[in-house]
Formats: C-alpha cells, sequence, structure tokens
C-alpha cells in the first residue's frame, strides 16, 4: 500500500518528511532561507513546529534587516546556509560573481513533490524500484541578483530509516560564475552534546574506529587525495555519550561519492551543531556558465535509536538494495581465489593453472589474475596502460588462458588498474600527454606510476578501448579494478585557467564514466574495486563494483578490526574477504586455519595463498570451509549484522548475522590471546524470535534454546570438555575461534 511520506503544512510553510520511524522538518523562513527544525525519531505529522525556532536577540550579533534586532543567521538553524550575510559559521555553499563577490542570498521560490525518486545525472545515487518505495521534496531557491537557481533535494524510503538529499545549481543568469564550496548535506543540530564516530587508518589499517566527545570549534575530517583514501572514509556519525552499539541516538552521514571529501562538525558558541558533508572545497572551484547545472554528489543521512548497530542495518540495508545494483545485486558471490600474495608477479602459465586446478578441487568457483600479466609487467616499474597480454608469461594470451580456465570448470577473473600508466609503456610512449602533470612542475609517483587524466574524454576512450576488446574476446567473469596511488600536481592540459579547480571533480567522473560504460557493455561482469585495498571503498564505487577489496592486510586478527570498522556504514556483501597463506604476509603471524576462514567468510569469500603448499588435512580444512560458505553465503550476504563485541575494545570480538525470517543465524566468535583461567562467558545475542526454539550446533557442542534464553541468558561459549574453548581453561593458543550456526526447530 502506498504511504503518504511527506506532509506539507502551507501556511506555516514547513515540510515534514516522515516514514512513521524518522522525521525529518524544515521550514521556510520569513526571509526566503530555508530553515531547519528537526530530524530524529519520526513526530507527530499533525504537529506545528515553529515555536521551536530559537529567535533571540544577542549582543555582537549582526541583523539581516535595519530595525529588526531579532534576525541573525548565527542564531538560526538552516538547511543550506551560506556565509557573509550574517552567520559566521562554515557555509554550505560560496559562490563567487564575475565581480568576485561571493554574498548569495537564496531565496525559496517554491516546491515540487516526485512520487520516487530522479537518478543523478553522472554520479552514483541510490535509487527505487518502485515509486511508492520513496517520495522525494525538492525545494527551489533563487538568488535574484545572478538569477541563479538552487534545487535542495530530499528523498525519504518508506522502508529505510534513511534521507538522502542533494543540491543542483542551475546558472539562468548572464554571467560566469564560479562554485566555490558546494557541499551535498548540512544540518544544524538544536544542541551538540554528542560524540563523532568517524573511520580512519592507513594502508592496511583501514577504518578502525575513533570516537570523540565535539566541543566547540569544528571537528573534521577529508580527502584531498584524489580519492576517498584510507586515511578517513566519507562517513561521519553523530552520537549520544551513552549511545552504544545495541542502544541510543545516532544520526549516520555517509557520501556517495569517490573523489575529495569533507566531513565536518562543528559546534557554534550556542551550542548549536552544524555537520555537513560533501566535496571537499580545498581545491575545489566549478566554473558555472549560463545554462549550466552543477550537481552535487548525494549523501545519505540515517537516523536510528537503535545505537551503531541499528544505524549500521539501515546503511546496509540501503545499500545492499537500493545503491548496488544489476546482475550481481542479489546473486551468490563466487568463491574466488587469487593468486597475488602467493606469486606476486613471479609466474609462469602452468603455475597458475596447477594453482587452479586445485582450487578447483577444493570447490572454490573462480580464479582471478591479479597484477603482472600484461605489457612489460614484471615488476611495477612497467606495463601499467598495456592492456594485452605478456605472451612471455601467457602464450596464447588472456583468451587461450581464460578458455583453460573454463576448461576446469572455473570462471575466469582479472586484475586491471585502468586509471595508471608506467612510463615503461607503449600507451605512455604514445601518449606522453595524457597524465595528470603540472606544466614547468616535475610529476610526483607513487608505486612508479602516474596518474591518467581522466578528466579528458579521449583519455577514457582510450582505456575502454582496450578493455572493451580484451572483455569481448576473452572469457572474463569479473575484474579486479585497482587504484594504487593518490594524485599529485593534480593539473589539466585539457582546460584553461579558470576551469583547473574541476579537475579532481571531473576525473572521479571520468571514472564512473568508464565503469558505467563497462557495465553497460558487460551486464554479467562482476566488478570488485580496490585501491591498494580499501583506499576507496566508499558508497560511490559500491554503485558500479557490487564488492570491494577491504584491505592489503590479509591477516585474520587485523581483519577482525578492519572489516568491523567497515561494517559501520557498508554491508557483508560487498566486503572481500580472503584467507591467505601464514606466516602472514603483511603482519608475519601466525593463525589458525579456521580462524583465517571463518573471518573471511563473514565478507565475499576467496582464497589469496598458493592451495598446492597445504598440507593434506589443511585442504581437508579448505574443503569443509568453502562447502560451508556457499551453504551460509544467502545468509550472510543478506543478513542483517549485529555486531557484538569489539576488538577494539577487548580481547574477544563476535558478530551475528541473523536471517531476514529469523530462521537461521551465525555466530562468529575469536578470541585475540589465550588466557588462563579466565572467567566463564555467555555471549547474549541479538535479533532473534524470542519465542522460537532454536538449535546451537557451535564448532565442538550442540544444544537447544529458545530465542529469549539466546538473547537474555546468553549464547553459552563453548563448554569444558571440548579442549578448544573460549572461557579460558583450556585451548591454550592464541587466535581461536568458534562459529555457531542457529536453526530455528519445530516444537
Ligand atoms: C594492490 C592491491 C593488491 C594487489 C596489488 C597488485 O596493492 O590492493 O591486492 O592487487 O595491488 O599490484
Amino acid at each position: 500500500m502506498e504511504r503518504k511520506m511527506i506532509y506539507v503544512n502551507e501556511t506555516d510553510r514547513v515540510f515534514h518528511l516522515s516514514n512513521g520511524e524518522i522525521s525529518y522538518i524544515l521550514y521556510v523562513m520569513e526571509s526566503g532561507q530555508i530553515g531547519h527544525l528537526y530530524f530524529g525519531k519520526a513526530l507527530n505529522v499533525k504537529g506545528r513546529y515553529l515555536h521551536m525556532v530559537e529567535r533571540v536577540h544577542r549582543p555582537m550579533a549582526t541583523y539581516i534587516r535595519e530595525g529588526d534586532l531579532y534576525t541573525s543567521y548565527e542564531h538560526l538553524r538552516q538547511e543550506y546556509p551560506c556565509y557573509g550575510t550574517s552567520d559566521y559559521r562554515y557555509p554550505a555553499m560560496e559562490i563567487e560573481g564575475g565581480d568576485g563577490s561571493r554574498i548569495c542570498k537564496a531565496e525559496y521560490e517554491g516546491y515540487t513533490l516526485i512520487h520516487g525518486k530522479k537518478p543523478l545525472p553522472h554520479l552514483p545515487a541510490t535509487y527505487v524500484e518502485e515509486q511508492g518505495e520513496a517520495e522525494t521534496l525538492e525545494l527551489t531557491m533563487r538568488d535574484a541578483l545572478w538569477n541563479l537557481k538552487i534545487v535542495l533535494s530530499y528523498t525519504v524510503f518508506r522502508d529505510i530509516d534513511a534521507v538522502t538529499r542533494s543540491v543542483r545549481f542551475v546558472n539562468e543568469g548572464e554571467e560566469d560564475l564560479f562554485l566555490n564550496r558546494a557541499m551535498s548535506v548540512s544540518v544544524d543540530f538544536a544542541d551538540a552534546d554528542y560524540e563523532s564516530v568517524q573511520l580512519s587508518g592507513s594502508w592496511a589499517r583501514e577504518r578502525s574506529v575513533k570516537v570523540r566527545a565535539l566541543e566547540a570549534g569544528v571537528t573534521a575530517i577529508s580527502s584531498v587525495r584524489g580519492h576517498s583514501s584510507h586515511q578517513h572514509n566519507p562517513f561521519l556519525a553523530i552520537k549520544r555519550r551513552e549511545t552504544t552499539e545495541k542502544c541510543g541516538d545516532v544520526y549516520g552521514f555517509s557520501l556517495v561519492y569517490s573523489g575529495n571529501f569533507l566531513a565536518q562538525a562543528e559546534v557554534d558558541n550556542y551550542g548549536v551543531l552544524r555537520v555537513m558533508l560533501g566535496i571537499n572545497p580545498f581545491g575545489f572551484r566549478w566554473k558555472l556558465m549560463p545554462e549550466e547545472a552543477f550537481v552535487t554528489p548525494e549523501a545519505v543521512m540515517v537516523y536510528s535509536a537503535d545505537g551503531l548497530s541499528g544505524m549500521s542495518r539501515q546503511f546496509h540495508r540501503l545499500y545492499r538494495t537500493r545503491l548496488a545494483r544489476g546482475y550481481w545485486r542479489d546473486r551468490e558471490r563466487p568463491v574466488l581465489i587469487n593468486n597475488w600474495e602467493a606469486t606476486q608477479f613471479n609466474y609462469v602459465e602452468e603455475d597458475l593453472l596447477r594453482f587452479a586446478a586445485k582450487a578447483k578441487e577444493c570447490g572454490i568457483e573462480m580464479f582471478v589474475l591479479d597484477d603482472g600479466w600484461f605489457g612489460a609487467r614484471c615488476n611495477d616499474k612497467g606495463g601499467l596502460g598495456d592492456w594485452t597480454a605478456n605472451r612471455e608469461k601467457l602464450p596464447e594470451g588472456i583468451e587461450g588462458f581464460s578458455e583453460k580456465i573454463e576448461a576446469l570448470g572455473m570462471k575466469f577473473g582479472l586484475w586491471f588498474e585502468p586509471e595508471m600508466v608506467n612510463k615503461d609503456s607503449d600507451f605512455y610512449r604514445a601518449h606522453p600527454d595524457y597524465m595528470l602533470k603540472t606544466p614547468g612542475r616535475s610529476a610526483s609517483h607513487g608505486r612508479n606510476q602516474f596518474v591518467l587524466d581522466f578528466s579528458r574524454k579521449e583519455v577514457v576512450d582510450a582505456i575502454y578501448e582496450q578493455m572493451y576488446t580484451l572483455l569481448s574476446k576473452a572469457k572474463i567473469s569479473y575484474i579486479k579494478w585497482d587504484m594504487n596511488r593518490s594524485i599529485s600536481e593534480c593539473y589539466s592540459i585539457a582546460y584553461p585557467a579558470d576551469r583547473q579547480g574541476e579537475i579532481f571533480h571531473r576525473y572521479i567522473l571520468g571514472v564512473y564514466e568508464l565503469h558505467e560504460r563497462l557495465i553497460q557493455a558487460f551486464p554479467q561482469l562482476l566488478i570488485e574495486s580496490c585501491a591498494s585495498g580499501g583506499g576507496r571503498f566508499d558508497a560511490g564505487m559500491l554503485y558500479y563494483a557490487p564488492q570491494g577489496w577491504v584491505s592489503d592486510d590479509s591477516d585474520a586478527v587485523e581483519r577482525l578490526k578492519i572489516q568491523y570498522g567497515t561494517s559501520f556504514c557498508y554491508p557483508l556483501s560487498c566486503m572481500g574477504a580472503h584467507v591467505s597463506a601464514c606466516p602472514n604476509e603483511q603482519v608475519g603471524r601466525v593463525t589458525p586455519l579456521e580462524t583465517r576462514g571463518n573471518v573471511a567468510c563473514t565478507g565475499a569469500f576467496g582464497y589469496e595463498l598458493d592451495l598446492n603448499r597445504l598440507s593434506p588435512e589443511e585442504i581437508e580444512t579448505v574443503k569443509r570451509q568453502v562447502a560451508f560458505y556457499k551453504e551460509q553465503r544467502k545468509l550472510i550476504a543478506q543478513g542483517e549484522f549485529y555486531r557484538l563485541l569489539s576488538p577494539f575494545e577487548g580481547n574477544f570480538a563476535a558478530w551475528q548475522i541473523v536471517s531476514q525470517d529469523k530462521r537461521t543465524s551465525l555466530v562468529t566468535v575469536t578470541r585475540m590471546l589465550s588466557e588462563t583461567n579466565g572467567p566463564y562467558r555467555r555471549l547474549p545475542l541479538l535479533g532473534l524470535d524470542a519465542g522460537r526454539k532454536y538449535h546451537i550446533a557451535g564448532t565442538y557442542n550442540t544444544y537447544d534454546a529458545y530465542g529469549d534464553e539466546l538473547m537474555c541468558f546468553g549464547l553459552m561459549l563453548e563448554d569444558k570438555s571440548s579442549g578448544q574453548i573460549l572461557d579460558g581453561s583450556g585451548g591454550c593458543q592464541d587466535f581461536l575461534s568458534v562459529r555457531y550456526e542457529i536453526t530455528a526447530q519445530t516444537d
């Protein structure tokens, strides 16, 4: 049944977006600016809310009208503020006119209600499959002097507690304008008694959860690297101090974008919190000529009263079902084996075929050939840009090799790094001017490679042609799309001086364009995104690539933290996670194969080692792991995810997945360091049906219990008789992990 979700009070000029669970309320101020009233748990749609506006006289303020000592934007909560007309906080937009002036007076002109949701041109965005799933409010504002139209767009979803926003600027005037700042979202919260939660780190330790109390001033994370980055993810949550994983208010903000971003929380002198998220204004300057339009990337806002886990489940639902798309969205992902950690660049075809044959014997469904197969690629000094096979390694090219893999009964996947070039490549020799480089300056390299100028259509076309040719001729079911360095000396010789501030954004638009063309040409191609692991693991990429390589750190213990942090915003279905060899390549740690399997299988599962080097017992374990994943992969990809114990806070990490019908659940518990004579441990579960009887199959023990017991008393962590227990009185081994399969019984 269709449900109304946007309520307009024409008299008060108040707009109330509500799906019954959350409310987002805004209004048109007397002055014509759009003001913010409320975002959070659903409020009564019949309510009148203008009394929430705090309009007081304050000394030392500037007021927008002569004779009026009350109306100052400094004191008003706004939806899309600008700087310079009495508000001194950071603005959502800054526009520059031809005369250098930067004051914009955007006044409300009207609104439109749209059933459903419109796509964003050339940008990734959430979508609906039926119009009744969402409603969209578009508020049009205009700056009369410049005749600049600004359209604020808000979509509320019927079944997901999220509101998405984006902004469209249309120059309907006569003069050239410049957008110096055009954020996707800005929200002024009524108080600032919050903590912020961010996902930060570095290469090989991406997305650690960092929590800090907000204080007067600005708290910000950002990227200026040309990709969303390992350092900070384009995600920010605001939570109350008392909010936990399981309960309490939390607001999540995520940007559907893969380039430079800024996420900022500013606490002002009156205790108002302004949160904003969008393209990083640093280095951004977009020329908007008459009749041109600019659309910001989409920002997603989620509210949950069910704590951080509750927020994550809303993001997961939205991103898994209404951001990821196409052939692979709901399909079971193949179990793959990737040769990178086993061989790096050094292999010949025979090795690879032996490698693949063993994988096939274990039930693995796809072989992925990583870096090193093309051009002059013997190490990282050459080859990038030449996407044809190195015949010394693969005598019959990718066509012949992919056929041999398919003849084994496996699918074939291939690594590309489309945005990059080495100087030692035919592509560079033919097009030395195709890379990003500032004239007269030296160009820095990263891993001996340079970045192609994807802001230029002819560059994207040239790479597309090469990829298209290979994908049409060879049997390629999957590509791993890598991006192994940040952008430096960003400048495009194809654009004039006053458009150089557009290049970072145009670059990302070029990346999206290449993805889109490949998806249109090969709709069944599965793309896994990667950027030296998780350097571009963001919601923008998820629109094109339904899975991404979470991190180059494949150590199971490190991965607990990385996957735990990643799950704050992103669903398990998109987390590429592999079992790798021990000692681990990155940290040298030795962990049990069981644990490596348990951690990796709560993602898009695969292997990254030479199975020929394993013992017969280990091969049996691998076979069991693969069979287990195949049985469970639908639950893992589509179930509801609950974080139970944080690896950031103690010696244990635990998480739980529950099927939508609550009939099956999988719990994984890992203990980092072994302990002697530790306490008894029970683990209260979540999300089960209280009145239903379940069968619990642990790694060593089984029993039956009702959902209420499992959630209130808790799951008993393996008992003492097993010798492989997690309660501290046995199992003297570090990094042990157990999993519990929980299945509903009929009474
Ligand atoms: C990056 C990726 C790795 C691997 C190498 C190959 O580091 O993250 O998984 O593909 O490149 O060069």
